[in-house]
């Protein structure tokens, strides 16, 4: 589902070149969920954006679901992303001037989904923010702003489901409830999930963990 070769990504700075990820080469089963630990700064969100087709690497291959990212223009990314990904942001990344639901809506909207206010309703419902439909990300908590953007990504009952640290602003009893959406989806509609986490008993409830060291990759094993 998921296969890199040799990924690098390097970025300039004012000091020089700065490589944020040394090469990656690994590969993700349709289906599987697996979780990124790592420490602050060691690249994990640099990686889930490439994999994802929203960011381009400096060298090396992505292959998603088959597709050759590397050599796709942006509009070919993007339609792939719009048929087959989900992405939860660790910054949310909703749009401001609109509101709850009609973030949520307008990715179903954009595939051209059936009903999209219906279906972003139940989602919504689902994350327990539909008594906030009517608010402007401005107008909501981090941790509802972090439901609004999950509740974003699910809609679509996407093929590859990335989500970027999606428990960091939640207490525990929204957390659970977040966490039992996404494993659920992945069994239920063979999501492919990959996770950012720094909890590690999250982590460990996933059919693999991976460890990210100063932009280098790594299997955990038990
Ligand atoms: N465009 C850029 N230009 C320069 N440096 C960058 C750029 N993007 C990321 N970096 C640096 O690359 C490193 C990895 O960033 P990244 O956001 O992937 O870390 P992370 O593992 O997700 O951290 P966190 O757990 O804090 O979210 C950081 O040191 C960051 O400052
Ligand atoms: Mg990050």
């Amino acid at each position: 589902m998921i296969k890199t070769e040799n990924l690098i990504k390097t970025v300039s700075t004012s000091e020089g070149e700065l490589q944020i990820l040394q090469p990656i080469t690994f590969s993700v089963e349709a289906g599987q969920s697996i979780a990124i630990i790592g420490a602050s700064g060691s690249g994990k969100s640099t990686l889930l954006g490439l994999l994802a087709g929203l960011d381009t690497a400096s060298s090396g291959e992505i292959w998603l679901d088959d597709a050759p990212l590397h050599s796709m223009d942006e509009e070919a990314r993007a339609q792939l992303r719009g048929e087959k990904v989900g992405f939860i942001f660790q910054s949310f990344m909703l749009v401001p001037s609109l509101t709850a639901l009609e973030n949520i809506m307008l990715p179903a909207e954009i595939t051209g989904l059936s009903d999209p206010k219906a279906r972003a309703l139940a989602v919504l419902k689902q994350v327990g923010v539909e008594h906030r439909a009517g608010h402007y990300p401005n107008q909501l908590s981090g941790g509802e702003q972090q439901r609004v953007a999950i509740a974003r990504a699910f809609i679509t009952q996407p093929k590859i489901l990335f989500a970027d640290e999606p428990t960091g602003n939640l207490d525990a009893k929204n957390s659970d409830n977040v966490e039992s959406l996404l494993f659920e989806l992945n069994k239920q509609s063979n999501t492919t999930l990959v996770l950012v986490t720094h909890d590690p008993e999250l982590a460990s409830k996933f059919d693999r963990q991976l460890s990210m060291n100063a932009g280098v990759l790594e299997e955990v094993t038990a």
